[in-house]
């Protein structure tokens, strides 16, 4: 049987927090742990310039990132787990494929429209802000998973367009050139949880909601107490299905757990104390992930050699691949 081929970007901006873990990265790595699957998993720096220009909180969250998945247990042997600005294969790729994308296709991608559409509503000009970066930004997405030809992409909804884009980019490709490319497919978990923040709204960065995954223990304890509650009493029946601490606990808990919860919510479990039982739940289940990483990045050239021993073997696909590609569009030595 023939591995499915799984492959994932995690952008290489901020710190890694109770949604991304629940809704990404666990999944991620037990994927990685199952026999049919081949997995490649890379910190997507250059992706990050995209969106962030201060130098120091990229290099910040590259090292983060890498430490947080280590010290969550992605097993390097049986995984690629990789850099993706140590592949110069991918922008050189990124330019082959520019050259077979429509300009049309490019302006219909959300990212972008959603940039000019904000430009527009505040009166500035439609192009006001907006770099080649995030234009082309799809292409560069396309390149990554590509280059190793991916068959399976985890991703957001959010992102379902771009791994369309990344098809059309591929077949256009494969038809001019021949057929170098397998057509990715976009894989989005319905069952994994997208985590409610300390507002009760999605967990995210960008709302400034969320819970820092390896938050030493005093500030989880302190992070989890600001997540918003009702003003019911201790005693009270509470709807657990309205509640964010249940939302969370249901995250981490078991079936048998969850169930327990809720029956605690009937029962009018003060909020005090739901908040005290999922610090002990999350806690207990991340605690020594915390303590190796702490280690990682305390020691970050243990975390560098993973890293370049990812590379060489992301390198092994890419560097043959891409003199086949060369070859296919005519950069050929002469004689
Ligand atoms: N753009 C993706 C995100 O913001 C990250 C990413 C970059 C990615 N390259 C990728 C995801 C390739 C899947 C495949 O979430």
């Amino acid at each position: 049987m023939t591995k499915q081929r799984v492959l994932t970007g995690i952008t290489t901006t901020g710190t890694p927090h109770l949604g991304n873990y629940v809704g990404a990265i666990r999944p991620a790595i037990a994927a990685s742990q199952e026999e049919n699957n081949q997995s490649f998993y890379f910190l997507a720096d250059y992706h990050a310039l995209i969106k962030c220009q201060d130098p120091e909180q990229v290099h910040q969250s590259t090292l983060e990132i890498a430490a947080t998945w280590l010290a969550l247990g992605l097993n390097t042997d049986n995984v690629v787990f990789y850099r993706q600005s140590d592949i110069h294969e991918i922008p050189e790729l990124t330019w082959l494929l520019t050259c077979m994308t429509a300009k049309g296709l490019m302006n219909r991608a959300h990212a972008y429209k959603a940039a000019v559409d904000a430009n527009r509503a505040d009166g500035e000009d439609s192009d006001f802000g907006i770099t080649m970066g995030l234009y082309s930004y799809p292409i560069l997405m396309a390149a990554d998973i590509l280059m190793f030809n991916a068959n399976k992409v985890p991703v957001g909804k959010d992102q379902v367009q771009h791994i369309e884009m990344a098809r059309d980019i591929a077949q256009r490709f494969n038809h001019h050139y021949g057929e170098h490319f397998a057509l990715p497919e976009a894989v989005v978990d319905d069952h994994v949880a997208v985590l409610q923040g300390l507002d009760g709204r999605k967990m995210s960065k960008s709302y400034g909601n969320t819970i820092p995954l390896f938050l030493p223990e005093k500030q989880l304890k302190k992070h989890i107490n600001k997540i918003k509650t009702n003003l019911l009493e201790p005693g009270e029946p509470k709807d657990p299905d309205t509640s964010t601490v249940f939302q969370i606990w249901q995250a981490f808990a078991s079936e048998q757990q969850t169930a327990e919860m809720r029956q605690a919510f009937e029962e009018g479990i003060a909020w005090g104390e739901a908040k005290k039982q999922l610090f002990e739940l999350i806690n207990g289940q991340i605690g020594e992930a915390r303590e190796r990483y702490n280690e990682l990045l305390s020691s970050p050239a243990q975390i560098e050699v993973e890293l370049e021993k990812g590379a060489e073997k992301a390198r092994a696909y890419a560097a043959p691949f891409i003199e086949t590609l060369r070859h296919a569009v005519g950069i050929r030595k002469i004689g």
